[in-house]
């Protein structure tokens, strides 16, 4: 299904070695060691060798940012202690009076940061659907700095033409920065930055660590003035990740590739299985041959990942007891790690939308998400059946 000529050969050797080089170390060690020093010793006052304080810098953080710039060809990344630290950061760059025009289908904890705080800071929000390139285009105002977006959105799976969305606001206005938050796809099955996107952010704490064990952002660039900015907020707001996450993050995306595939082999024998299921009314899979951008998702995209969401046959009582009724999967809000995770978005990741914002969107009380995980398929299967037979959902 996935092009894999478009596939970046280099993809898993960069993921293992990029940043990582032993020769660095004292003692040459082939995995980076964690530095937990705060400080680093200068040689005479005000001569910085390497590091000086670990929150402008420090030596496992360094390998990780390599590491990951290189996954999106940028020249640029930095971390963050959470993937909303690095949405803040980049908010940051805008002054009082700049205007951020947003996709209205995104996170829904950047939807309440951006309405309920950035504005308090007096950055003008507004939110539309992105459907169409050209008409986000058209919602650009004079005072627009930033357009964001997430590379599919959530929980609806819809897929964004990002090169054609980039052309199209770069015509009107060059100097707009088009960010995504590629947190779902992940940089193994897109790289943003080669469509035209001016700056990438990833919540680390999904698919790129994949254990969920740990809390980080990245913003990825190749625009070096943007980074400098981005840097000075990073050292200055000091919302840094620790050492320890560093080195947690470095070590668990040394299998992205390996996890990103299974994720996808398995969300795809669940969303076919859903697909047929008489207790579900429709299925969104960007992998799935009737998603109504399946053509647009395999030109833009090297493969799916392991995000699905269905709308099972009834309303809030048998969504509640379907997940209710799941042994295998865990209820809660999360993504992208091995464990097969499931949630309720009108009860959980989407509660800061209102009812009349979730249901213009098609949040309703019947759409569930998955995020299915790397165990055996039959077992996944298998959990999803019985919640099923439990839910009280009536065949279609
Ligand atoms: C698509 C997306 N972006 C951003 C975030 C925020 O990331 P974090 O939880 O690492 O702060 C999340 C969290 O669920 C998310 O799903």
């Amino acid at each position: 299904m996935c092009a894999d000529k478009r596939q970046d050969p280099h993809f898993g050797t960069k993921l293992i070695h990029v940043g990582q080089n032993p020769s660095q170390w004292a003692y040459k060690d082939v995995i980076p060691p964690i530095s937990l020093s705060t400080v680093y010793n200068q040689p005479s006052p005000g001569v910085i060798e390497d590091f000086e304080y670990t929150r402008t810098g420090n030596p496992i953080r360094s390998v990780l940012e390599k590491c990951l710039a290189s996954l999106d060809h940028a020249e640029y990344a930095l971390t963050y202690s959470s993937g909303m630290a690095a949405t803040t950061s980049m908010v940051n760059l805008l002054v009082p009076g700049d205007h951020l025009l947003s996709s209205v289908d995104i996170y829904g904890g950047t939807h309440r940061y951006l309405a309920k705080v950035a504005i308090k800071a007096g950055i003008l929000c507004s939110f539309i659907d992105f459907a169409d390139p050209e008409t986000v285009a058209s919602h650009l105002q004079p005072n627009t700095k930033v357009v964001w977006f997430e590379a599919i959105t959530n929980p609806l799976m819809r897929v964004i033409d990002v090169k054609l969305l980039c052309d199209a606001v770069h015509k009107v206005r060059p100097e707009v920065l088009v960010v995504v938050d590629n947190s779902f796809v992940t940089p193994y099955f897109q790289r943003p930055l080669l469509l035209g996107v001016d700056i990438v952010m990833y919540s680390v704490s999904k698919y790129m660590n994949g254990h969920s064990d740990c809390l980080m952002g990245s913003l990825v660039t190749n625009n070096k003035e943007v980074y400098d900015k981005l840097y000075f907020l990073q050292c200055t707001t000091g919302s840094v990740p620790s050492s320890f996450d560093c080195y947690l993050v470095n070590r668990g995306l040394k299998t992205l590739h390996l996890r990103m595939e299974r994720h996808m082999s398995n969300a795809l024998a669940v969303a076919r299985y859903l697909e047929v299921h008489p207790k579900v009314l429709k299925v969104n899979y960007t992998g799935l041959e009737s998603h109504p951008q399946y053509k647009l998702a395999n030109s833009q995209f090297t493969g799916h990942c392991g995000m699905i969401s269905f709308y099972i046959n009834g309303g809030l009582k048998e969504s509640t007891a379907f997940l209710e009724a799941l042994k295998m999967f865990c209820i809660t809000c999360s993504l992208g790690g091995f464990e097969s995770l499931a949630a309720l978005p009108c009860k959980m990741t989407h509660t800061s939308l209102s009812q009349k914002e979730r249901l213009s969107v098609g949040i309703l009380d019947n759409l569930i998400r998955l995020s299915v995980g790397l165990e055996t398929i039959e077992d996944i299967i298998s959990d999803l059946e019985q919640g099923f037979v439990a839910s009280g959902a009536k065949d279609k």
